[in-house]
């Protein structure tokens, strides 16, 4: 799954997304580092964990993410520490006391093998006993095959407006689900532009992450159904994974 023809929509859809940064950075402070982030993105969590005195590496293989993350944390005085790679394949000499993959960013292994390479890979980079912390959204769904629109409407500087429609598909004998996202930019005058970007997420199951960390080297981890705590519950929206390097 590539980044780069997301890049540009990307903050403006998820900047607002703030759930999670607190939690990331209490585990990163109780923890210590170095913390080793998979799928940085444009640094939403990094830059927050940077801003703190955390000493960060994010793995991102999208170099027009990257991009845009170097330019947002230099307007802000921060330098982050992007690699660019994919979570299956890099390699640094460090070790880790941490690793993160916050906001789905495993959802974009879509094979066991996939999956395993990356989690060995990721167990390969961390110090004996180290932590390793993520969240991937439930597998719960809005209505398929249906133009939606779930009020994301953007103003540009220009005076522009960009409204964001979605159709969903889900392919379930691969537990895909695919999302076309078509992004309508009404210029001042009315001249309509339409850009159109395909997000593939591969969606998992409680039970099969439990079996997935083990067979990878961790412990059996904790799960919360929220960055608060509290069980995995019908209603969670997020299953919360955390476990440690065997
Ligand atoms: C939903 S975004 C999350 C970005 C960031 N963690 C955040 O919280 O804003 C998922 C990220 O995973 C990255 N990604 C996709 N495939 C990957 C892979 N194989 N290895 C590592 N990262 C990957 C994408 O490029 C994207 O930046």
């Amino acid at each position: 799954m590539n980044y780069d023809d997301f890049a540009d929509l990307y903050d403006h859809q998820y900047d607002i997304y703030r759930d999670d940064l607190h939690f990331y950075a209490g585990v990163a402070e109780r923890t210590g580092g170095p913390v080793l982030e998979i799928g940085a993105g444009t640094g939403r969590v990094t830059a927050f964990l940077a801003r703190r005195g955390v000493a960060v590496t994010g793995i991102e293989p999208s170099g027009r993410m990257i991009e845009r993350g170097r330019t947002r944390a230099a307007a802000d005085g921060l330098n982050l520490n992007f690699v660019q790679g994919d979570a299956q394949t890099f390699r640094l000499e460090q070790r880790f006391g941490l690793a993160l993959a916050p906001f789905n960013a495993l959802m974009h292994l879509y094979t066991p093998g996939e999956q395993l390479a990356a989690l060995h890979n990721i167990h390969a980079h961390l110090a004996p006993g180290a932590a390793f912390v993520f969240d991937l959204y439930l597998p719960r769904f809005g209505k398929m095959n249906t133009v939606r629109h779930e009020g994301e409407t953007f103003y540009g500087a220009d005076g522009s407006r960009t409204d964001v429609f979605l159709v969903q598909r889900h392919d379930k004998p691969r537990q895909h689900i695919t999302t076309e996202y078509h992004a309508d930019t009404t210029h001042i005058g009315g001249q309509l532009t339409r850009r159109h970007y395909t997000l593939t997420q591969r969606y998992y199951t409680r039970f099969e992450v439990e079996w997935l960390l083990r067979y990878a080297g961790f412990e059996a981890p904790r799960v919360t159904g929220s960055f608060h705590g509290g069980p995995l519950e019908t209603r969670s929206e997020v299953m919360v994974f955390q476990t440690r390097a065997i």
